[in-house]
């Protein structure tokens, strides 16, 4: 039962929360959504959820929850029912959600199946929401606040987790980082170099089409993977070693590890049983033309890629007129449509 003086109770609650991109790569995971490895991420800006939440509390509980979900405008019952799971799954920590009545409404500042995984900040939104009206029910104090949501936003994708912090987030325990947790990310910019505090992320859509193996089909043949172990492995340390060379702004080192990041991520797909490829022809001309241009004209730009056919190019902001001349001659071509999405490092989630 609810406090009595809860019932009735109405309110309004909106969020923006922005996508992220990992730079040492979270695959694999365990138990209730628990990370296989640590993962460190930028938060971006301009790819963004912005979720909007109408609430009322009532006396009866409803036991397939009563809510109404919109997405860009129209009802959306794929996504209603994902959001209805999500909640469900939740009611054990946050026990007043059966007696809420929820109107949500959501939409992305990228274009739908732009073949980019809004998950991120669509879970990171929603969760911010939800931890305002939980506030309610049971104040909790501020510095607490962002700790639930991502928790929170964990629950409903690994990496949404990350996207509640600015700049920097770091998710799953780390032997040398004592805050470090399973639970939830933490912010992590202190002490980064401020090279990367503004570094730009062009996200090239080679193919808009939804992926053949989806990330939870992925997350679970990591458990048969003969390398799995080694791989987590690999993970720690290179979380230690991006962590030393993003503190001395050093991009020789962080532009080795990133790439070998994002080429040990499709190499696990490729060698699971059953193997995938999620790569597309135009990924590895992508690649390919970026270590050349890298080679030839000393500018520090770099790829990383999530798990789909999208190349994300990452370099310094001082580079962006280089990288853009370069990415409309060389790179655009790869692309589905001429769709890039020029974003950056940014700042994290805003009440709207
Ligand atoms: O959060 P999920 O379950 O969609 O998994 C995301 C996995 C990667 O994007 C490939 C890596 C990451 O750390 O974001």
């Amino acid at each position: 039962m609810l406090p009595q003086e809860l019932i009735g109770k109405s309110g309004e609650i909106g969020y923006e929360s922005p996508s992220n991109i990992a730079l040492v790569k979270y695959w694999g995971k365990f138990g209730r959504q628990y990370p296989r490895n640590t993962s460190l991420s930028f938060t971006l800006s301009k790819a963004k959820t912005i979720t909007n939440c109408n609430f009322q509390f009532t006396d009866k509980a409803v036991s397939n929850l009563d809510l109404a979900f919109t997405f860009e405008g129209t009802q959306n019952q794929k996504f209603e029912g994902r959001i209805r799971k999500f909640l469900l799954s939740v009611q054990d920590e946050f026990n007043w959600i059966p007696f809420v009545k929820f109107e949500i409404e959501s939409k992305n500042t990228f274009p739908h199946s732009s073949g980019i995984a809004s998950s991120a900040s669509a879970m990171s939104a929603l969760a911010l929401c939800i931890i305002h009206i939980h506030n309610i029910v049971e104040p909790t104090p501020e510095n607490e606040q962002l700790k639930k949501a991502s928790h929170l936003a964990r629950l409903g994708s690994g990496s949404a987790s990350r996207s509640v912090f600015p700049t920097l987030a770091l998710w799953g325990e780390h032997p040398d980082i004592s805050e470090s947790s399973n639970d939830y990310a933490i912010p992590f910019h202190e002490g980064i170099h401020p090279i990367f505090h503004d570094f730009h992320d062009d996200i090239l859509i080679v193919s808009k089409k939804e992926k053949s193996v989806s990330s939870s089909a992925g997350h679970q043949l990591m458990e048969n993977n003969p390398y799995a172990s080694v791989r987590y492995q690999q993970a720690t340390q290179n979380i230690s070693d991006l962590i030393k060379c993003m503190k001395e702004g050093n991009l020789d080192e962080f532009i080795r590890i990133v790439e070998s990041e994002a080429m040990t991520l499709h190499a696990l797909m490729m060698c699971s049983s059953p193997s995938y490829i999620l790569m597309e022809p135009n990924t590895i001309e992508i690649i390919n033309k970026i270590r050349s241009f890298r080679s030839e004209t000393k500018v520090p730009v770099s790829f990383t890629l999530d798990a789909g056919p999208n190349v994300h190019v990452l370099y310094p902001k001082a580079h962006k007129k280089a990288v853009k001349a370069f990415i409309d001659a060389e790179l655009k071509a790869h692309t589905e449509e001429g769709e890039i999405i020029e974003d950056q490092v940014g700042l994290g989630p805003r009440k709207v």
